[in-house]
């Protein structure tokens, strides 16, 4: 049994886990569950010999234990799959599966048969098709994170803490994983587990405990809860209010896109969004809503077509044409589209905006720092300073500052693709807030997200698109989940 023992963690003298006591039973899965900045991954960490705790202790196995890297964790038995994947991309796969567990053949060398081998059946294990002899660095992000949790099965470890280890994940990949651990608990291994995914939760957790504000909120066998008395317990509010009411949209139409096309993405797809309205792009993975979106905001221009804002015709060739007419877009992938992981919060919010705050060739520090500290403010963007790197806050405190960062440049319509992906309810309820709030102050936002609900309760109006074509436009208030589904399966 692993024991957290008034368990401690501060961070530049801020505690993030106040004194915390919680065990982890041999064959249980423990989902530990909170919001952004709950402190799961700081737990975890101790646990794992990343961090020393500050107050507190471990207890493994009966007695007090002191890790002073995750090397020791390792070798008591304790193994962690971390949020953020570090691979060493320049290894192969299998070089990076048994990483610090190379067999070894002869004179001391790596055993490099043994080496493919056992890669393959750990990779086996989890039902995927990778070949053990690449590079890391050509994997996609779903197979690094396979390979991560490949490396960890293939610790023989008794506690694997898998830190949100389906962020990346298909369905496909996420079941193979399932299963994994259903025969990992059968050979008691104890596994502590955490996901923003509520379905998840409930299909694995054997014990639930819930962190708020770096404080345990309680733990309860997953029999006794239900996801509305988990969230509750997660953000210390009832759920009622997540979603704010919508209010009728003006009949000034602010964006008109017609027959635009790219073939083979999409084509013909017209439509138009409205001053204080929320249109929704709906459709399955494939239908080409990011392509569409993508288009407008002049990542992938569209072949023909023509995309309207205010009434004129715009030629959008690239995303600086796309922010000087006044669209902004947020993109699913948070790295790639350039937070600087490194630098401070607020400057990453107005990295884009730089040329409102130049004297000449030089940049005005101080309207600038207090630009970014009003978003960070108007945002809610949690972080100790606007010098504190972005890469230290939680993915919904991210995501905030990069919708900062967009609103900055005053567009006039905002594209956002797949806001709310990978964070948790609080920040959810805030980022849906905001998007009430742009329409209501007759801003027109173009929303992409896979969650229906989110899509129905968010949108004004529904654009479903199937493989490449507008196959409806429902109006969200009259519509359900079954008639976006109808209209978005192929026939
Ligand atoms: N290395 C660090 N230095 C300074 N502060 C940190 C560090 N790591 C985490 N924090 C802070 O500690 C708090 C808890 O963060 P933690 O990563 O444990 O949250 P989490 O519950 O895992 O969130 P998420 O769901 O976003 O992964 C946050 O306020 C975070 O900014
Ligand atoms: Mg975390």
């Amino acid at each position: 049994m692993l024991r957290a023992l008034e368990l401690r963690k501060d961070f530049g003298g801020l505690t993030v886990l106040h004194p915390t006591t919680v065990e982890f039973r041999p064959g249980e899965v423990h989902a530990l569950m909170g919001e952004n900045g709950a402190g799961k991954s700081t737990l975890m960490k101790v646990l794992a010999g990343l961090y020393r705790p500050d107050g507190g202790c471990v207890e493994w196995r009966g007695s007090q234990v002191v890790f002073t890297s995750p090397h020791d964790a390792l070798v008591a038995g304790i193994a962690m799959i971390h949020q953020e994947l570090m691979p060493i991309p320049g290894l192969s796969v299998a070089e990076n599966i048994t990483l610090g567990t190379e067999p070894s053949g002869r004179f001391g060398r790596i055993d490099r048969n043994a080496q493919l081998l056992r890669a393959s059946e750990l990779l086996r294990e989890l039902e995927a098709d990778i070949d053990p002899t690449l590079p890391m660095r050509s994997l996609t992000v779903a197979q690094t994170q396979v390979v991560e949790i490949a490396k960890a099965l293939g610790r023989q470890a008794d506690v694997i803490l898998m830190d949100e280890p389906t962020a990346a994940l298909s369905d496909h990949e996420v079941n193979a994983l399932f299963r994994a651990i259903a025969r990992l608990k059968a050979c008691g291994v104890a596994i502590v587990y955490t996901t923003h995914k509520m379905n998840e939760v409930f299909r694995l957790a054997d014990r639930i405990s819930v962190l708020r504000d770096g404080r345990l909120v309680g733990t309860a066998a997953a029999s006794e809860m239900n996801p509305a008395k988990l969230i509750t317990m997660m953000v210390g509010r009832e759920l009622a209010d997540i979603f704010p009411l919508r209010q009728p949209p003006t009949d000034k139409v602010l964006l008109e896109v017609s027959g635009l096309t790219r073939e083979p993405s999409y084509r013909d797809v017209s439509f138009q969004v409205h001053r204080g309205e929320v249109v929704a792009l709906a459709g399955l993975m494939g239908a080409g809503r990011t392509e569409v979106a993508s288009a407008i905001y002049g990542m992938q221009p569209a072949l023909s077509g023509q995309i309207r804002l205010k009434g004129k015709l715009l030629s959008i060739r690239d995303p600086q044409d796309a922010l000087a007419s006044g669209i902004g877009m947020v993109t699913e992938d948070r790295k790639g589209q350039g937070l600087i992981p490194a630098l401070g919060v607020g400057q990453n919010i107005t990295l884009s905006a730089l040329r409102d705050f130049s004297l000449g060739p030089l940049i005005d520090q101080s309207a600038e720092a207090s630009a970014s500290k009003a978003q960070m403010v108007e945002f809610a963007v949690k972080a100790s300073s606007p010098t504190q790197p972005i890469s230290q806050l939680s993915g919904g405190n991210q995501q905030k500052a990069l919708l900062a960062r967009c609103l900055l440049g005053g567009p006039d319509l905002i594209i956002l693709d797949e806001p709310t992906r990978g964070i948790d309810i609080g920040a959810k309820a805030e980022i849906y807030a905001l998007i009430q709030k742009l329409a209501r102050s007759g801003k027109a936002v173009l929303l992409i997200s896979s969650e229906l609900p989110e899509v129905l309760s968010l949108a004004h109006r529904i654009v479903v698109l199937r493989r490449g074509s507008v196959a409806a436009t429902l109006d969200a208030a009259t519509t359900d989940q079954e008639t976006v589904l109808r209209h978005a399966m192929p026939l």
